[in-house]
């Protein structure tokens, strides 16, 4: 018996990279994969010729004796989208986990990147993550609603530059901080129809992550291999994880790190109890931060 008997996964961009990790594993343990990806290139322009990356991954899956199928639309295609869940149901009878996990970069200065380096990223990541939610969160809610179980997950990927921030990813990093919070709006509204969010931050030596070079681990382990992330992936898409909603886990080669959000760390309340004034605020935002110049008197 696998974990995922049974269950049926859209994972996006999974032609390759850490996606296509996600969609063998999620296979290696019993689940039926739509293995989406449009095939583009590292900065999201159309590839050349060459067999599709997709396919080559069914054609894995199907070697180990799984079920998948391809699917080459754009995950920022709103009726597409719509259509690929339909679609995963009505083929395979229900549909239990979307995996977002497409992307590509465009990485720029603040003062070098375009509209449309902007406007590109944002989609593919951004709402290339609701999209496909949106529509499977559709299908949950009317499943919930007909009186069917229904365990629903969403599996959604952000990053470091996302968490902490990284020069030249001003669209990427917002994207990836939009898909953190996102993730917790998903939490908050799916779970009374018995469907959890959850969020993954990988870090894997993919075409993405450049040529940074591998860090082999004593036994040969290789702590930048795509696959680390795959089976918390796995995991998250299983009826065990169902206890487990809004979260954002760091995959860092052996290391599963729980990623906590925004926190309130200090406070400053204005001198007269009402409305701050912009006189104390000079004094106040220093207090609030700790931060005094050398021979400032505060009164
Ligand atoms: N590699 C890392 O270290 C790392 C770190 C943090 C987050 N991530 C995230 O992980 C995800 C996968 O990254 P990767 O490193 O495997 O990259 P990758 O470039 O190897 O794979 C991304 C795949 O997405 C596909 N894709 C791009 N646009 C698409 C679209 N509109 N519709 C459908 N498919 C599309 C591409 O064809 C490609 O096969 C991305 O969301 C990335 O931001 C990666």
């Amino acid at each position: 018996m696998g974990l995922l008997d049974g269950r049926v996964v859209i994972v996006t961009g999974a032609g390759r990279g850490l996606g296509r990790a996600h969609a063998l594993e999620l296979a290696r343990n019993g689940a039926v994969v739509v293995v989406n990806d449009l095939n583009v290139s590292l900065q999201g322009q159309a590839e050349v010729d060459g067999p599709s990356p997709a396919d080559e991954v069914v054609a894995e899956i199907e070697a180990m004796g799984g079920t998948a199928v391809t699917n080459g639309s754009s995950v920022s295609d709103w009726n597409a989208m719509e259509a690929l869940v339909a679609d995963t149901v009505e083929r395979f009878g229900d549909l239990h986990a979307v995996v977002n996990n497409a992307g590509f970069l465009r990485d720029r200065m603040m003062t070098s990147m375009s509209e449309q380096d902007f406007d590109a990223v944002i989609e593919v990541h951004l709402k290339g993550s609701f999209t496909v939610a949106r529509h499977a969160c559709s299908y949950w809610r009317t499943q919930e609603k007909a009186g069917k179980p229904v365990s629903g997950r969403i599996v959604n990927t952000t990053s470091g530059a996302g968490l902490w921030g990284n020069v030249g990813q001003a669209n990427y990093a917002s994207a990836k901080a939009g898909i953190a919070m996102m993730t917790v709006i998903e939490a908050m509204e799916m779970q009374r129809y018995g469907v959890t969010a959850n969020c993954i931050s990988p870090i894997a030596a993919t075409r993405m992550l450049g040529s940074i070079g591998m860090e082999g681990g004593s036994d040969g382990w290789d702590r930048l291999d795509p696959e680390n992330a795959s089976p918390v992936v796995a995991w998250l898409c299983s009826e065990e994880s169902g206890w487990l909603t809004g979260q954002v886990l760091r995959v860092d080669g052996h290391k599963l790190i729980k990623v906590g959000g925004y926190t309130i760390d200090a406070e400053y309340e204005s001198k007269s109890g009402e409305m701050l004034t912009v006189e104390e605020l000079s004094v106040g935002v220093r207090k609030l931060f700790g931060v005094f110049p050398p021979g400032l008197v505060i009164k």
